[in-house]
């Protein structure tokens, strides 16, 4: 199944206008091409989670490490957000595009906000370094909160500055490498 099109992969459970974003061959801003899924908020579901990205990035050069940035990000939420209540869940969105990948999973809300710990900045026993993992790959991370819960955004490779698609209204922190 090619990327957008009608068919059974993981871009068939959207609405066909949600499918692909891809914009006019010529246009001057890069075309993304986007997908979401929402996931009951338990461990068993990381499974899935990991497949819905790896079958939409088949062929990219980043697909390993997206897998492995969405399944950080996927544990994060159920372990550390209301997502991971009986009941809650959790919203994966992966965008490409010619030589970058977004990552962004939405979870529903906790009191704590998401850290990076440098191995050096927290102690091993308090935390582990999954966000830290996650910013060594990405070449953004960043996360806000808006009416669909909390979002964490991570792009790998190429940045498409100033694209509405992965532009943010005000991430809380963001960065960069
Ligand atoms: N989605 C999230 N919502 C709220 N807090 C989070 C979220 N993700 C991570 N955190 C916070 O950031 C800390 C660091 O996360 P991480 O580096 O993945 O380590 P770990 O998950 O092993 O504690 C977590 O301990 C948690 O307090
Ligand atoms: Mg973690």
């Amino acid at each position: 199944m090619g990327w957008g099109s009608a068919g059974t992969g993981p871009a068939a459970w959207l609405p066909a206008a949600q499918r692909s974003a891809t914009l006019v061959p010529d246009s001057p801003v890069p075309a993304i091409q986007s997908w979401a899924r929402a996931l009951p908020g338990t461990p068993q579901q990381a499974g899935a989670a990991r497949h819905f990205v790896a079958d939409l990035l088949k062929g990219s050069p980043l697909r390993d490490d997206a897998v492995m940035v969405l399944s950080e990000l996927f544990t994060n939420a159920v372990v550390h957000t209301d997502s991971g209540k009986p009941g809650g869940l959790v919203t994966v969105q992966v965008s490409r595009w010619r030589g970058g990948v977004r990552i962004a999973v939405t979870d529903q809300g906790s009191p704590r906000v998401p850290v990076i710990c440098t191995p050096t900045a927290c102690e091993p026993a308090e935390s582990g370094n999954g966000l830290f993992m996650v910013s060594c790959l990405a070449s953004q991370l960043d996360w806000h909160d808006d009416a669909s819960g909390r979002t964490i955004c991570a792009i790998l490779g190429k940045v498409p500055h100033d694209h509405p698609a992965v532009r943010l209204a005000t991430p809380s922190w963001a960065w960069r490498s």
